[in-house]
């Protein structure tokens, strides 16, 4: 991994850097390059060019996201790399399902982070989850950075928490949007091999690319053109990505989160449908799909005195030990998608 200590990253813009987002151990930045030291050209090695920012962008985009990551002995520089091999992996395999991911570098121990948030506004919409602090005990040992291309609309619980799209003919449409999540799982297990683990609306992100446009999806040999009212839609946040590998305890059934996420919440996607019986469509398949077996493990390993939330969280706990199935992995996805196109989608 590339040290940098450094580096003005305010000395590449004009405007100043925002605060999108912070999470347990992360803070994420949005920048907007206008002022590169060099052209951004990602066959330059970053020795040669000397800026390890610029060197490695990818020329496409100009408003770029930042994250810093607080290492501690919890989360350890062991792990941030597996993280970014991971992303940048499933990015280039598949770019149009993935974020961008470019520059990637850490700060020497003990170096001050290079983006401060006492400096930085919010960005007006931002949904602050938790502050770094609440987890981090103990001085951190270091920073490490990610850079990721800027998606307009942040992450989809940030977009539907401001309830700003409920009178707003732009927003995302739900039909395509269910399709091209799915389609990504699917992508992710059966062509990837990978375990996301943390599959679910606040690490879905979208970018709004104008009226018509349409995302173009791969699925099965057939390129799909959905779409999501002018949106694209791509998984981020590779932070607890693991391989698939039967039999060893895994986050797998976060996987399917966001599917939970639609059927739950109901109040924030009814408006993101054309009509009330497209919605009940679309809740129909995720509740005779999904939700009726996930409801049947719950119910496994539940204790009579236990709340549905009780319950719902004992089997948080307890899922590597109820799914030792592969049907999760491989077959479970697949069969999402084509119940998904024949039932709804194409119905
Ligand atoms: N590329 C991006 N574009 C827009 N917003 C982003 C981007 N990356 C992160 N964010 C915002 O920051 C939040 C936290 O980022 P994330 O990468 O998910 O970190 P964490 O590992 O802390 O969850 C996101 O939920 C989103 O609101
Ligand atoms: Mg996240």
């Amino acid at each position: 991994m590339t040290h940098c200590n450094n580096m003005d990253l305010q000395s590449h813009s004009t405007q100043a850097i925002q605060r999108l987002g912070i999470g347990s151990y992360s803070e994420v930045f949005k920048i907007n390059i206008d002022k590169p030291c060099q052209p951004p050209d990602s066959s330059v090695t970053t020795e040669l060019a000397g800026c390890i920012l610029c060197a490695g962008l990818e020329s496409s985009h100009r408003d770029y996201a930042i994250k810093q990551i607080t290492i501690t002995d919890k989360f350890s520089i062991e792990d941030f790399e597996y993280e970014v091999r991971c992303h940048k992996f499933a990015y280039e395999q598949h770019p149009a399902m993935f974020t961008y991911i470019g520059p990637v570098w850490r700060t020497e121990l003990n170096d001050p982070p290079l983006i401060s948030s006492n400096d930085t506004p919010a960005v007006s919409n931002i949904v602050v989850t938790a502050k770094p602090s609440d987890l981090i005990q103990g001085p951190p040992l270091g920073y490490a950075y990610l850079v990721t291309e800027h998606m307009s609309h942040l992450d989809l619980f940030s977009y539907y928490s401001n309830k700003q799209y409920v009178n707003n003919p732009i927003r995302p449409y739900m039909k395509g949007l269910l399709l091209a999540l799915l389609i990504i799982l699917d992508t992710l297990h059966n062509n990837l091999n990978m375990v996301h683990g943390d599959f679910r609306d606040r690490n879905i992100f979208i970018n709004y690319r104008g009226p018509g446009w349409k995302q173009e999806l791969l699925y099965r040999g057939a390129m799909f053109q959905i779409d999501i009212g002018g949106f694209e839609v791509k998984l981020g946040d590779f932070g607890l990505v693991e391989n698939i590998h039967p039999g060893r305890p895994s986050f797998i059934i976060r996987d399917f989160e966001f599917l939970e996420n639609i059927y739950c919440q109901r109040e924030n996607w009814q408006y993101m449908t054309d009509s009330k019986a497209e919605y009940d469509a679309i809740v129909g398949f995720i509740r005779a799909e999904f939700m009726l077996d996930f409801y049947a493990l719950i119910a496994k390993i539940r204790q009579p005195t236990q709340t549905n939330k009780e319950a719902r969280r004992a089997f948080w706990f307890n899922k590597h030990r109820l799914l030792k199935t592969s049907v999760y992995y491989y077959e479970l996805p697949r069969r999402l998608v084509d119940r998904y196109l024949e039932l709804v989608y194409l119905a």
